[in-house]
């Protein structure tokens, strides 16, 4: 009966639609309100509601979408987007019936995780934040959203921006490390990659940032854990980025799942409408994560009833998959505990964004038949990407030049991700044929050319406990465990490493030991590894060991036995040849790392930015009585923060500064002369922190605030400027206003956190 109702009412809405959005351009405000106000004041509450509600679709296949449920709901008017669907014709079969057979016509959104590239798949956005290249990382995130929008995609739940310091949460893979102001530049250049100019273009998507807030601080690193952090550490560290985002334009943002302050964020009013909406003016819609709605009633905020309607009041217009909007919501108005004008408010930013993105004007903006066969993984797209993962390696240890390799003799690549293409993608890489990746053997074979001879063995499985490797290695990333003994695969890696003239050992992680729900207490590499890979330094010929991982490992062991590392993260499906291109120098490496590497996972939170305690270690210090220290292990971590070596050696100058002093209305150019003092052309990325030496509350140590990344030939020299503003010193006080506050600062500039240049200035 409803039905027939829909029908007979349908055409007169839709072409009142049509007419009144042909002429829009996107970018028209007014416009954009009148045609929403417009088109509001036709729908019923219910279907208002209906843009709320965004479930999963991942499953149905072209000529199901009729039958399905969703299709229902989407002819009854209660489906506002779907995620997790691709290709154009399931899309367009959906848009369809959305459009065509719904009251009011409107079009869905269609959204999906587009992480780190689409079919074409780039580094883990972990390893892409190691490229210190904005423009690089800016156009990964260009072709992602080419590829995507090609097969009917017009929205992504990426960045993910969360900053974190525990290397034990999995989700570390997803995000750009430890650092607020680097993540901040990432943010941004994803943003601008994703929407291009306004999402004018049919390759342009939206965007949505991802997990507003706090989400990379769960409590001993398990997922989905407690949250809880002062207000001082949030806004100083841990904020910055998501406001980057949305300064950016980001046209969504995702609640997450932790809670903040006691309260879960997505029933967060203080998180969603004070700071998103009032202070940072985000005018776009906010979306929960998957189930995130209904899980508050385990967080134990109440009843379905309840934690919808505190979710709404908090800000969030849009539910993922919890369906509890469209169960309670028209109730709850008509109790009077939900307000219509929460309704409204919610429903206008959805069709907003809908409008924005240009569906009112064509709902098949999206569904283009050609460009799906002319856009995804073209040769094109696979030669960036194949750059792009060349320059997010990074080079920890080079004892003796091992590397770059020689094209000839016999290379032994041992270990059991020595020749697995569907583990090179990483975590996140939904749309990816994960077969279609260059494993690391390939790769070498590829560009070693025919003067190599390439031997392979498993050396031995990812762990010895299978029913762990089965954790490890879900959603098609299976290692193909063997079944020999372990003596077996061994010996027969043994017998592969006397007849090679250098040991390449594939070790580390499975592409899904990271990423959501892959949290670890024991960062040291599987035992089993560390056995082949002792028995491999043993023979001794020359060992590199190519390091898989989507986190900071402890890798204290490796490092004092093995000579290379080259930590290749996952590269994407490209990244066997990438790697290739690193290891015989066809590319220098210059990837830094964004994320400190403990020495111990005790360590943990291990980060560069800490505060200083009253207690600090003297510098160099290794144990003192009633300082800030361990008894078994010293406070520094392997790796710092934005090391990384290359096959040639940069020198820096003193710091020049053009005067020592300013006031607020003046800016400080810091400069300094770095020098490639090696043979090889190389990339070095300059990296300025500033330490503010006394404040009203306690300052880090240091914190970036500045980087450049130049390109030198052998022995060139090169002058890097900075320049040091009284905005660059804002920090958030103990009231929480945004201040900078006169005083002495020191400005250190170096090629990562810890070996710097110092000099002093003053703000008047
Ligand atoms: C994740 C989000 C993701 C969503 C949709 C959730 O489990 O936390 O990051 O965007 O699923 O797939």
């Amino acid at each position: 009966m409803k039905r027939t109702i829909i029908k007979l009412v349908v055409p007169a809405i839709i072409s009142c639609v049509v007419l009144s959005v042909s002429s829009c351009d996107n970018s028209d405000h007014s416009h954009m309100d009148r045609y929403i106000s417009h088109l509001m004041k036709k729908m019923t509450l219910e279907e208002k509601i209906g843009q709320l509600n965004l479930p999963v679709t991942g499953e149905i296949v072209t000529g199901q979408a009729q039958n399905s449920d969703v299709a229902k709901k989407i002819c009854a008017g209660e489906v506002g987007g779907l995620f997790n669907l691709k290709g154009v014709s399931r899309i367009r079969e959906l848009q369809e019936l959305a459009v065509e057979q719904s009251r009011m016509g409107i079009p869905l959104l269609f959204g999906m995780d587009v992480i780190h590239g689409y079919k074409t798949v780039f580094p883990i956005p972990l390893g892409l934040s190691c490229t210190w290249d904005m423009d690089a990382i800016e156009t990964s995130a260009r072709i992602a959203a080419t590829e995507a929008s090609a097969d009917g995609i017009c929205w992504t739940f990426s960045p993910m921006v969360d900053v974190c310091r525990d290397p034990r949460w999995g989700r570390i893979a997803e995000g750009c490390g430890e650092d607020p102001f680097l993540g901040a530049a990432v943010a941004k250049a994803m943003v601008k990659g994703y929407q291009g100019r306004r999402m004018e273009d049919n390759r342009e998507i939206m965007a949505c940032v991802k997990h507003f807030a706090l989400y990379g601080a769960p409590d001993a690193g398990r997922d989905y854990n407690t949250v809880d952090m002062s207000r001082q550490r949030m806004f100083n560290e841990y904020l910055m980025p998501y406001k980057a985002a949305v300064d950016a334009g980001a046209g969504s943002v995702m609640a997450s799942f932790n809670e903040v302050d006691g309260i879960p964020a997505t029933g967060n009013r203080w998180l969603m409408t004070e700071v998103l909406r009032k202070q940072w003016g985000f005018d776009g819609f906010v979306v929960s994560d998957y189930t995130g709605i209904s899980e508050m009633i385990d967080h134990g905020m109440g009843d379905t009833t309840k934690v919808a309607s505190l979710a709404i009041n908090a800000g969030v217009d849009m539910d993922m998959v919890s369906e509890a909007y469209l169960s309670t919501l028209a109730r709850s108005v008509r109790e009077g505990k939900v307000s219509e004008k929460a309704i409204d408010r919610a429903c206008r930013s959805i069709l907003e964004a809908k409008y924005k993105l240009g569906l009112f004007a064509d709902p098949y903006k999206y569904c283009s038949e050609e460009r799906g066969e002319r856009d995804i993984f073209t040769d094109e797209n696979r030669r960036v990407a194949r750059k792009i993962a060349s320059e997010c390696f990074v080079l920890l240890k080079n004892e003796g030049n091992v590397l770059p390799l020689e094209r000839k003799g016999t290379i032994g690549i041992v270990g059991p991700l020595a020749d697995s293409p569907a583990n090179m993608a990483g975590t996140w890489s939904v749309a990816a044929d994960l077969e279609k990746s260059v494993s690391l053997a390939e790769g070498i074979r590829s560009v070693a050319g025919d003067m190599v001879n390439v031997l392979t063995a498993k050396g031995c499985n990812l762990m010895s406990d299978p029913s762990y490797e089965v954790r490890a290695t879900m959603f098609g990333r299976s290692l193909n465990r063997d079944g020999r003994s372990e003596d077996t695969l061994l010996k027969e890696a043994l017998q592969i490493a006397s007849e090679s003239d250098v040991i390449l050992a594939a070790l580390g992680e499975s592409s899904e030991m990271s990423g959501e729900c892959s949290c670890r207490t024991d960062l040291t590499m599987p035992e089993t590894q560390t056995r082949l890979l002792d028995a491999l330094v043993d023979t001794g010929k020359p060992v590199v060991l190519v390091l898989f991982t989507g986190r900071p490992l402890v890798l204290t062991r490796e490092h004092e036995r093995v000579q290379a590392i080259l930590n290749v993260w996952f590269g994407g499906t490209e990244a066997g040849l990438a790697i290739g291109d690193v290891l015989f120098g066809d590319v220098n490496p210059g990837g830094k790392l964004t994320t400190s590497f403990p020495k111990s996972t005790g360590q943990i939170p291990i980060h560069y930015n800490h505060k200083n305690t009253g207690r600090p270690l003297p510098d160099c210090a290794w144990f003192q009585k009633f300082r800030s220290n361990y008894l078994d292990v010293d406070n520094e971590p392997l790796y710092p923060f934005g090391y990384g070596l290359s096959y040639t050696t940069f020198q820096y100058g003193d710091i020049v500064l053009d005067k020592k002093t300013m006031d607020g209305t003046d800016e400080i150019q810091a400069s300094i002369v770095v020098t490639n003092t090696g043979e090889r052309d190389g990339h070095e990325v300059v990296q300025m922190y500033i330490r503010d030496l006394v404040g009203s509350v306690t300052r880090p140590v240091m914190e970036l605030k500045g980087f450049e990344k130049v390109f030198l030939k052998a022995g060139e020299s090169k002058t890097v400027y900075f320049r040091i503003s009284p905005d660059l010193l804002r920090f958030y006080n103990y009231d929480l206003d945004y201040v900078y506050e006169p005083g002495d600062f020191s400005v250190m500039i170096g090629g990562n956190s810890r070996d710097l240049k110092k000099a002093v200035f003053t703000l008047l």
